[in-house]
């Protein structure tokens, strides 16, 4: 409509005036009117290494949430400012990791497990907090020994904290845990769930000694939505189809899937399919709806049948970039996003692990 190609074009000419001033990062979740301004679309990883990339921009103006802002900010320059277009774009699996509840939790394991490494050198438990967290969560991580991992790197993240540790303590998205456990060879009588309303997040001592993997009881409320029914139904109607879903869904839809992967991971097993294919997808509908107008060459269909958008990645509406880019040519950086200095410095050294885990 009208409107539409109005703000669309309040925001190409700002963005013009701009120039190398400005850098705007588009999460893949986000509305096409949002994404076709974005000088990068990706997938977390790659977002906030575009971020670490461009210390010329004065601003970084971030379409996707939170804590991918928190993190932009955090691998940014600090005369530059990180802004989050609609400061209540935020992600309910990262709220579930509370950092009081996070503190106590590793309080009773280190009580538990004691802090004396084995004969390896490897100490009790490592925290690996998933991308979606809060800065004080990678904080946490920085200051105990922890690591970052991201959904297309969870694996290397793990096999590097395996290396330093004889479990890992994952939070707060439990399924990308389970799934990259699984993936590892681990059983899932090794990972028990941590309730952090509960004493010993509801295990015995024993169940806690025997772990590998202590999984945090977060989830996304978007990917736990995709089911095993959902795929079997889109193989009955579509024989041939091929089923990618997020790792961020429950195990026994990955492990109905034919395959599972980050949403950089899905876009390209897309772009690099030879022949015309129907692919059905276990993801938010918006990058689903991308994919299908950008690829007529293939059938692509959410798995989902009811439409579930991320909906607070939908609250960065093209009215925020447009108001915050103007505000820029105005002098004034608005809803910006600045980690605390103490929280930075730890929160800093656990992305960087990561960074060096897989470049
Ligand atoms: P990726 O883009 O890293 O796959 O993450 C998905 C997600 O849920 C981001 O919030
Ligand atoms: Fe958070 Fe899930 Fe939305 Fe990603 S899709 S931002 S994990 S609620």
């Amino acid at each position: 409509d009208a409107s539409a190609e109005d703000l669309g074009e309040r925001i190409v000419r700002a963005k013009a005036e701009l120039g190398d001033r400005v850098v705007v990062l588009g999460h893949h979740y986000q509305r096409v009117e949002v994404v076709e301004h974005a000088d990068y679309i990706g997938d977390s990883f790659m977002l906030a290494k575009a971020a670490q990339n461009h210390p010329e921009a004065e601003a970084i103006v971030f379409c996707g949430v939170h804590f991918m802002a928190e993190t932009a900010d955090l691998l940014s320059t600090p005369d530059q400012s990180v802004i989050l277009p609609n400061l209540a774009a935020g992600c309910s699996m990262a709220d579930m990791a509370d950092i009081d509840q996070v503190e106590d939790c590793w309080e009773q394991l280190t009580e538990l497990l004691g802090d004396e490494p084995d004969a390896d050198g490897r100490v009790p438990v490592i925290p690996v907090t998933y991308m979606n967290s809060s800065a004080a969560i990678k904080g946490f991580c920085g200051r105990n020994g922890g690591i970052v991992c991201t959904s297309s790197n969870a694996e290397v993240v793990l096999e590097w904290a395996f290396e330093r540790g004889q479990r890992v303590l994952f939070f707060p998205d439990q399924h990308l845990g389970r799934n990259t456990a699984l993936t590892m060879g681990i059983g899932l009588e090794a990972m028990p769930l941590w309730n952090p309303a509960r004493p010993l997040g509801n295990n015995s001592p024993d169940t806690l000694e025997d772990s590998q993997v202590i999984l945090w009881q977060g989830f996304c409320s978007v990917h736990k939505r995709f089911t095993p029914a959902q795929i079997a139904k889109a193989r009955l109607d579509h024989p041939e189809v091929r089923v990618i879903v997020h790792p961020e869904c429950p195990a026994e839809t990955v492990a109905a899937a034919d395959e599972s992967g980050s949403t950089a991971y899905i876009t390209k097993a897309i772009a690099e399919a030879s022949e015309p294919t129907t692919f059905a997808i276990g993801t938010e509908i918006n990058l689903v709806q991308r994919l299908a107008a950008e690829h007529p060459e293939h059938t692509i269909f959410c798995l989902d049948p009811v439409v579930c958008p991320c909906s607070t990645m939908y609250r960065i509406h093209p009215g925020y970039v447009a108001w915050v880019l103007e505000s820029l040519l105005e002098g004034q950086v608005i809803n910006q996003i600045s980690v605390d200095a103490e929280v930075a410095e730890d929160a800093r050294v656990s992305l960087e692990r990561m960074l060096a885990a897989k470049p």
